[in-house]
């Protein structure tokens, strides 16, 4: 190929272009306030219909420690105390969660930390109460996402529910 051909190659480049598209889990876990208030499955019903598959979930009563480790990045924080008391305060359900860009599409789906800067539409501005009592967790990074559910879901269960690893 001389380079006088390169405009040609760029052109069946974008004419061709692949989209590759990163099928990818995240986790999400719907806090003790979603399940008090019985409000899990219409959060269900909206992850789904925004493209997520259940990979897994169950729910779970967190123990404290439980509850340290997983928010230990925050342990400095104000309100790491309170946050850990309201983690254990009752079960959450934990989820796998899968679509394209799972963990991107996620936190644009559940909105702002704080419900009242949530985006209208949003899961926590629909059903969260407060900044701390804001009703779901999202991993906030793809790296963060294998840890975050590996914490909840071993890779031999969710082979097992699926009959293939899932990740
Ligand atoms: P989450 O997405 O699970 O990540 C950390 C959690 O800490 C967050 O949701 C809230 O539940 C809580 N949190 C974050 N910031 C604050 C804050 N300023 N005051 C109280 N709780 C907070």
């Amino acid at each position: 190929m001389t380079l006088c051909c390169w405009p040609q190659w760029v052109g069946f480049f974008q004419s061709h272009a692949v989209h590759m598209v990163e099928i990818m889990q995240t986790l999400a876990i719907l806090k003790p306030d979603a399940v008090e208030s019985g409000l899990t499955g219409k959060i269900l019903a909206h992850l789904e219909d925004t493209g997520f598959k259940i990979r897994a979930a169950r729910l779970a009563l967190l123990t404290e420690a439980e509850a340290k480790a997983f928010y230990k990045v925050h342990e400095e924080r104000p309100f790491y105390r309170s946050l850990v008391a309201y983690m254990t305060s009752g079960p959450c359900m934990p989820l796998v969660l899968e679509r394209e860009d799972a963990v991107v599409h996620l936190r644009e789906v559940i909105g702002a930390t704080d419900p009242s800067e949530a985006a209208e539409g949003t899961v926590r501005r629909l059903y969260a109460e407060s900044k701390e009592r804001n009703v779901i967790h999202a991993s906030d990074s793809a790296e963060n996402a294998v840890k975050e559910i590996s914490f909840f879901f071993s890779a031999s269960e969710l082979e097992r529910l699926w009959g293939k690893p899932t990740r």
